[in-house]
């Protein structure tokens, strides 16, 4: 696609209020998108709404909780009634809850990662790729994981595996839709300057817990802070956005200085199979099926 293609097209980004969310929805607003943005903060919803605005692009805002389903219902009515037909989601709100060693690490806190950062991203997908298929135009799904996604990070194990899980499902859903008129992609930013390491501003009553984190908790707290305020601009990202939609990417990176991590961990997974392919004991297995599918 050329960005001139999104021109009078309409964009859903849930987390539009702040961060990286409303610089995206800037950004595409810019190009000429009318924008939904749906957020939890009602407050930076109202402020976002009205600087995007001030550069006159079309927007609706959507008050949700994308861990609810039934706000997402919600929300695709009214974005369809304000706009008709919608041709992006980006899924982008996410937390940073769920820091903590194995044994810190709360039911609660576990709940709301995985509600918010996944099931956030599943009901999303629920509710507008059936729409996108039956409108039949040129649209893009957009899971935003991290790079903590693409290997483990220590003492943030349910934040990893929410955004480790982002990155399978759309690698699944990829697949899924190749050939139909819904292009998918998973954005795996390193660190950017937003307010994600202040996310227990938006942890809802409903994952409340009497567990005080601990010191650990407090160093990656500290660690990550300091991280994020050196990160990149959340305007860089959405330019690089733009430029990896236009090339038809599957992962959006935002940070090339990360690929020897992920240069690693390839490199781990793939002397493992060395070693499993030179074990004795799986020798009929070399030449079985892959997926079910025979081997050429
Ligand atoms: N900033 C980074 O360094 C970084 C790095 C990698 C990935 N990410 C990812 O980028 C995405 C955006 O984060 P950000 O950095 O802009 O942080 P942010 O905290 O500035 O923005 C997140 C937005 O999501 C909203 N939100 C939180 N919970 C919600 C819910 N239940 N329903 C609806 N909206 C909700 C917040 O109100 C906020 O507006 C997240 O998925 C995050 O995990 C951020």
């Amino acid at each position: 696609m050329n960005k001139e293609d999104l021109n009078g097209k309409t964009a859903v980004i849930t987390g539009g209020a702040e961060g990286i969310g409303l610089s995206l929805a800037r950004t595409l607003g810019k190009l000429g998108m009318n924008i939904v943005i749906a957020d939890i903060e009602t407050e930076a919803l109202a402020s976002a709404k009205s600087s995007l605005e001030d550069h006159s692009i079309a927007v609706l805002a959507v008050d949700m909780d994308v861990a609810l389903k039934e706000d997402w219902d919600r929300t695709a009515a009214e974005a369809q009634a304000r706009f008709g037909n919608v041709h992006m989601l980006i899924n982008n709100a996410g937390v940073s809850g769920g820091v903590g060693a194995i044994e810190t690490l709360d039911d609660a806190g576990w709940r709301w990662c995985i509600d918010v950062n996944l099931m956030g991203v599943v009901y999303g997908a629920n509710v507008f790729v059936p729409h996108m298929k039956s409108h039949g135009e040129q649209s893009w799904l957009i899971n935003v994981a991290s790079m903590a996604g693409m290997g483990g990070v220590p003492m943030a194990g349910a934040y990893t595996a929410t955004k480790a899980a982002v990155v399978a499902l759309t690698e699944s859903w990829s697949q899924e839709l190749q050939g139909s008129n819904v292009h998918v992609s998973v954005l795996a930013p390193a660190f950017v300057k937003t307010r994600i390491h202040e996310s227990y501003r938006n942890r809802q009553p409903r994952y409340a817990t009497d567990v005080k984190p601990t010191a650990d908790v407090f160093e990656v707290a500290k660690a990550s802070s300091k991280a994020v305020a050196n990160g990149i601009d959340a305007d860089l990202l959405s330019a690089r956005v733009i430029e990896a939609l236009e090339q038809g990417e599957l992962y959006i990176f935002t940070h090339p200085n990360y690929k020897p991590v992920v240069d690693q961990r390839s490199g781990n997974v793939s002397d493992a199979f060395e070693r499993s392919a030179q074990s004795p004991l799986l020798g009929d297995v070399l030449n079985d099926r892959i997926w079910g599918f025979k081997v050429d």
